[in-house]
């Protein structure tokens, strides 16, 4: 039974409010959790309850959502024993009425998902990852740090978002992620040596200004060896261009280099060529969200050697999937809780992927925070891959610190993903 559910307003790594919900049960457990935030949303995604006040915090105030919180939820909740987390979460989906979440808010929704689940994960003594994975929760994911920020994440001249390194050939996600810092640490060097910029970006990558998009690569390959691993062998890359930014009536304008726009298929040409060129092994919104017919094409052309992620354009969301599927689009999806609000949602989209023989890439939001949710529920899934972040700042290497402590909790028998776990 639910004896107590209260929220307040809190902060992202952006400086942003955002939701705390607190649980309370019967026996005394108690859970809490925090709502991240995403800057490059896809359309589609539930919706974010904001004051839209514009006195405070620039209308991105939360305290409509923390009212909801306290208010009707509580109402509905407390005093009530939902029984099981999906009980629980079709309870909330009920009481917000609205397809998208709306009227609650996603922000609330979710906080309260997750809060009720680390409260009975607390009550059945048992870890969230397995709690919510079963004994079998055992695989470790494969880190892929976003080293070189751009696109809407950084103000520098690099288009695409993400550059991410992938430790893939380790025997543990310590040493995994190990080989990733060392990688982090040798590309400051270089940008240094080159005289570019080592601040950071949202996520924790470096921002420089680069002279192509392509240079971002370079330097990176330049880091992998001089940390002493084989690019491709030992650690090899991943990208999100995020191109859903990028989409202007129907075409793709490099909006921060120099403007220029290409075709659908001159962005499918563009990536062929850097598949041929580049150790890649995934690749994530490599196409818009609107482009359906194009992604349906790359998925033909380049599918069977490349893991294609959907992230704006699946949402999250089952039916959104399942108009992938019944259409050729992607062989893998982004994994982000927010996208659709409720663990159970989430647990369900994951699984819907896994049965249609699609990889599941756990991801964070440009905008988190201290909690580290998505880490129990990439080795709940058992995904083997989780972005969660570069190898710097706070909210990141929360992440990063506690699968490392479930990696030490498992000991014998956790098992790290490796290369396998990504499709093609
Ligand atoms: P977002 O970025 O959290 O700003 O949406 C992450 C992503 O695009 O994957
Ligand atoms: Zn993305």
């Amino acid at each position: 039974r639910i004896t107590r559910l209260d929220a307040i307003e809190v902060l992202d790594s952006r400086g942003n409010p955002t939701v705390e919900a607190w649980l309370q049960l019967e026996d005394g457990s108690e859970g809490s959790a925090i709502t991240p935030a995403g800057a490059s949303t896809g359309a589609n995604e539930a919706a974010e309850l904001r004051d839209e006040d514009p006195t405070r915090y620039g209308g991105r105030g939360v305290q409509k959502a923390v009212e909801q919180v306290r208010g009707e939820m509580a109402g509905a909740l407390v005093g009530k024993d939902p029984g099981d987390q999906s009980t629980l979460d079709l309870l909330l989906c009920e009481l917000d009425g609205t397809p998208n979440k709306a009227r609650l808010g996603a922000n609330a929704i979710l906080a309260v998902s997750i809060a009720y689940a680390r409260a009975c994960a607390h009550s059945l003594q048992v870890p969230l990852y397995r709690h919510l994975g079963g004994d079998d929760a055992v695989v470790l994911p494969v880190p892929c740090l976003n080293v070189i920020n751009g696109g809407r994440h950084a103000d520098n001249t690099v288009d695409f978002q993400e550059y991410k390194i992938v430790p893939h050939h380790a025997t543990s996600f310590a040493e995994s992620i190990r080989m990733g810092e060392e990688v982090f640490h040798a590309l400051k060097k270089l940008l240094q040596a080159h005289g570019l910029s080592t601040g950071v970006g949202d996520e924790g990558g470096f921002a420089p200004n680069l002279h192509s998009n392509e240079q971002a690569i370079e330097l990176i390959l330049e880091a992998i060896t001089a940390a002493g691993y084989r690019p491709g062998d030992d650690v090899s890359l991943a990208l999100d261009p995020a191109t859903s930014e990028m989409w202007h009536h129907g075409r793709y304008r490099f909006f921060k280099s120099n403007q220029s726009e290409r075709t659908s298929a001159a962005m499918i040409d563009l990536w062929d060529d850097w598949l041929q060129r580049y150790p890649i092994v995934l690749l994530e919104d490599p196409l818009a969200e609107n482009d359906w017919e194009g992604w349906a094409q790359i998925t033909q052309q380049l599918g069977g050697q490349v893991e294609l992620v959907g992230d704006d354009i699946f949402c999250t969301n089952p039916d959104l999937l399942q108009r992938g599927i019944r259409e050729g689009v992607a062989n893998a999806i982004l994994i982000k809780p927010n996208q659709i609000g409720t663990v159970t949602e989430t647990m369900e989209c994951a699984a819907q992927a896994k049965a249609a023989g699609y990889g599941c890439y756990v991801s964070h939001r440009s905008g988190e925070t201290e909690d580290t949710f998505i880490a129990d529920l990439a080795v709940a899934l058992g995904c083997g891959h989780i972005k969660t972040g570069s190898g710097c700042r706070g909210e990141r290497t929360a992440k990063f610190n506690r699968l490392l402590r479930i990696e030490h909790e498992l000991g014998e028998r956790a098992r790290f993903a490796g290369r396998a776990a990504f499709v093609r």
